[in-house]
């Protein structure tokens, strides 16, 4: 049996998909629910279709394309990624899992292979925290982590998500979302590592064995507002210089640790009123801390608390804190990432075991079925920036690992 990937194919179709865009290329903005997302989700069912694969969407819009097995007793295994892409973001992310994960269904086609059980192509909705402030909302629902009360909850520019699903066209019951543990055999992941450990060590793969935990929370500020030329710089209560000092705080909190594993973001500052002249009365953070170590993790998040403390009693602004996730890490299932091995050493690939600092599906997937990830290098290490970049080879090389993979998992 031999399977090989169609690299043109490939690098054909995840820059089609790229053209589904927000923004000019090189950059890719794909929010959920989107206008490009909808027309992103069109043509890949069309991909689908193409391969023969049987397509169903749930309530929130995850998409499931199933290439049916013999063994219609046996529970199917599953592959997939996610679409959706932060503003000014690049091509590769979460596309690479779909696109190479069809690829790998239609490698095995071509080479004859029948497989036992059932191998879903899942394509998760909204992946990242774009729209809704959350991150993985398609598979945390998939997981039962995330309650089905959420539609009426999470929101966007006033849109309830319950609304938007359906102005997008997903209908139904998010409680009909859930998927029972044992739904799926194994679940495997194809990303690049959004890291720079493959590209400098000259590596084919990564074999990740844990996921590392995320954990994110909203921090608004409330001061008092005011005419920039009129009120005295002693009588201030400036939202924004206390949600600077916050930050500054985060910052500390993360290097803290001693670990460098440890890792802290405000990667979303909101300014109210936003004018010139203009004190600003209020002032929102998000932000994000991660570790693999869920008590560094965990030590950050008090520290944020402790200087929020402190900074409402010094400068006399209040101060609300908002968790939105802390979720777990995630351990890889070993028959998985034993598996992904086996295919690299078949293949005479340079592949190490690692650890995955970004989060994906996988967290999430891995509470229902045993998970494993395969990372691919990208250039330098970068993501989320129009410049990410992962050569047609390299993407290649991991869609047939993970077409092994299948094959092995499927039987
Ligand atoms: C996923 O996009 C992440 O932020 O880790
Ligand atoms: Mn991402
Ligand atoms: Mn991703």
């Amino acid at each position: 049996m031999s399977v090989t990937a169609d690299i043109q194919r490939l690098r054909t179709e995840l820059g089609k998909l790229a053209s589904f865009s927000e923004t000019p290329a090189p950059a890719v903005t794909r929010v959920v629910f989107g206008d490009m997302d909808l027309r992103a989700r069109d043509y890949l069912k069309t991909l689908f279709a193409e391969a023969s694969l049987v397509v169903h969407e749930d309530p929130v819009g995850n998409t499931f394309a199933r290439w049916l097995g013999r063994g219609k007793s046996l529970s199917p295994i599953a592959t997939g990624s996610h679409c959706d892409a932060i503003p000014n973001a690049g091509r590769f992310d979460g596309t690479v899992g779909v696109i190479g994960g069809l690829e790998a269904i239609r490698a095995l086609q071509r080479s004859g292979f029948e497989p036992q059980r059932s191998i879903d192509l899942v394509m998760f909705t909204a992946e990242e925290p774009t729209r809704f402030g959350i991150g993985c909302l398609g598979s945390r629902l998939i997981s039962g982590a995330l309650d089905s009360s959420v539609g009426d909850t999470l929101t966007s520019e006033g849109r309830t998500l319950n609304e938007l699903r359906l102005a997008a066209g997903f209908s139904g019951r998010l409680i009909d979302v859930p998927l029972s543990p044992g739904a799926y055999g194994a679940f495997v992941e194809l990303h690049i590592e959004q890291g720079p450990i493959l590209d400098r060590e000259q590596l084919d793969i990564g074999v990740v064995t844990a996921i590392a935990a995320p954990a994110s929370l909203r921090i608004i500020v409330d001061g008092e507002g005011g005419h920039a030329g009129a009120v005295m710089m002693s009588d201030r209560h400036d939202a924004f210089l206390a949600a600077a000092e916050i930050a500054l705080a985060i910052e500390a909190a993360a290097r803290a640790t001693g670990s460098p594993d440890t890792v802290a973001t405000t990667g979303v500052c909101e300014v109210f009123p936003g004018a010139i002249n203009s004190i600003p009365s209020q002032a929102r953070l998000d932000v994000d801390v991660r570790d693999v170590d869920l008590r560094c993790r965990d030590a950050v998040l008090a520290a944020i608390t402790a200087a929020c403390d402190g900074v409402e009693g010094r400068r006399g602004v209040t101060v609300r804190l908002e968790p939105i996730n802390a979720d777990p890490p995630a351990r890889c299932a070993s028959p998985i990432v034993n598996a992904i091995t086996t295919a690299c050493e078949t293949r005479g690939l340079r592949h190490r075991t690692m650890v995955s600092r970004a989060y994906h599906d996988s967290l999430f997937m891995s509470r229902i079925a045993p998970t494993g990830m395969i990372f691919i290098p990208c250039r330098d290490g970068i993501s989320h920036r129009p410049d990410e970049y992962a050569s047609p080879e390299a993407i290649g090389r991991g869609t047939e690992v993970l077409a092994d993979t299948l094959a092995a998992l499927a039987g």
